[in-house]
């Protein structure tokens, strides 16, 4: 079963809730803008899941994907590309370009999803990144970041979630964090599958990661120049005592072992 899986479809199933991120993006923008977003930059895009979602959702919508790799721009070409109609592909562009380099032109979202800027591990390249971000977007544009965080996360540990995809076939989802270095705060995440015939895809995706806190990234978004930057932290189901997908402006989160929460930083 290891041998004919695909990663990049195990990948999307375990981590990526695109419809979700979508939703959430369109209502914050809702909320805090009069007019309507159009074009959306989706940084760190790999597969391009989430740009094509947003070109799916509106006839008025553009995305442009960047990422370094371009063996996954190409799977993103032949697998999620593919699926758009004809008047969608007009719509939507990929740049194999670093995101700490690339101006495709300035849009009105632009965004960073699965904590893919925590490999930035200098303070300075996360501020020229930054940089570069608001340079890249629209006098009222908006970055959406996530982040996640909590007291397990600096633990060495591994959990591990089922999951299935499309057809339904299940696998497990395994999230190692393999190492963390209290010194520089540098940490090796790794992914792992394993199927019911108990095969295994050890190191699918491995992350060399800066654990950054919040109170950094944000004090960081501000000296590269955003005017607004706040934090959206999920609320609580309380019947179920889990979180309830719901995220809102918050100044006091929860002393919890694993949060993940949005950054809306506005220029
Ligand atoms: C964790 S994946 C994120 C995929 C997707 N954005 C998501 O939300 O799940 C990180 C991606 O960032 C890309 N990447 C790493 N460094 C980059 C850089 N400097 N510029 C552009 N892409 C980069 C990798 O090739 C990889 O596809």
């Amino acid at each position: 079963m290891a041998a004919l899986a695909d990663l990049h479809v195990l990948y999307e199933q375990a981590v990526q809730d695109v419809e979700a991120e979508i939703n959430f993006v369109e209502q914050t923008w809702a909320e805090l803008r009069q007019r309507p977003a159009v074009v959306l930059r989706e940084d760190f895009c790999g597969t391009a899941n989430t740009a094509c979602e947003w070109v799916i959702r509106d006839d008025n919508h553009h995305a442009i994907g960047v990422d370094l790799d371009s063996d996954v721009l190409n799977w993103g070409r032949l697998n999620r590309l593919s699926q758009l109609d004809e008047e969608q592909l007009k719509r939507i562009e990929l740049l194999n370009e670093d995101v700490a380099q690339t101006c495709p032109g300035q849009v009105d979202i632009i965004l960073a999803m699965n904590f893919s800027y925590y490999l930035f591990m200098k303070r300075q390249e996360l501020r020229d990144y930054f940089i570069n971000v608001l340079d890249g977007l629209v006098s009222d544009g908006i970055l959406f970041l996530d982040a996640y965080g909590g007291y397990e996360a600096p633990m060495v540990l591994t959990e591990s979630r089922e999951c299935q995809d499309e057809d339904g076939n299940k696998f497990t989802y395994i999230w190692e964090q393999a190492s963390f270095n209290p010194i520089d705060s540098s940490m090796n995440c790794q992914i792992h599958f394993e199927f019911p015939d108990e095969s295994r895809i050890d190191h699918a995706f491995d992350y060399c990661w800066r654990l950054w806190t919040l109170p950094e990234i944000r004090e960081i978004l501000y000296e590269a120049g955003f005017s607004k930057v706040d934090i959206y932290w999920e609320g609580t189901d309380e019947e179920q005592n889990e979180g309830n997908g719901i995220y809102t402006p918050s100044e006091i989160g929860d002393a919890d072992p694993g949060w993940v929460c949005y950054i809306v930083c506005q220029a």
